[in-house]
């Protein structure tokens, strides 16, 4: 992990759409559609990212306790507070604007 941590540029924005697709595509993949380009999803049922992101009464509270393992089904990414700030804004990045 802290090998991983050490690969990631350092952004001085609180909140990085770009570092979130970058995590998102390192640790999400495995299971969710991670890109806005997808063309297919895999066959397990699980939600894409466009497809949470199109959903417009989701808060980024409620983004931080589903990707918490504490409060889904989710594995435990050990994804630290600036991580999920990153994913968060990276999936908020897919909303259709
Ligand atoms: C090992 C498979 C797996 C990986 C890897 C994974 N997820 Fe998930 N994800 C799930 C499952 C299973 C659910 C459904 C959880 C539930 O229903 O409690 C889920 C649900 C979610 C949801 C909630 C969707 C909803 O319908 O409310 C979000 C958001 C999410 N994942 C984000 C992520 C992010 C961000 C990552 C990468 C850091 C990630 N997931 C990596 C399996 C995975």
């Amino acid at each position: 992990m802290s090998g991983l941590l050490a690969l990631l540029p350092v952004y001085a924005a609180a909140q990085d759409a770009d570092a979130g697709r970058e995590i998102a595509r390192r640790w999400c993949t495995a299971c969710h559609v991670v890109e806005r380009t997808a063309t297919e999803a895999p066959a397990n049922g699980l939600p894409t990212f466009p497809a949470i992101a199109a959903r417009v009464d989701l808060s980024s509270d409620q983004l931080r306790a589903a990707i918490n393992p504490q409060h889904s089904r989710m594995p435990d990414l050990a994804l630290s507070k600036r991580q999920q700030d990153d994913l968060i804004a990276y999936i908020f990045s897919l909303r259709a604007r």
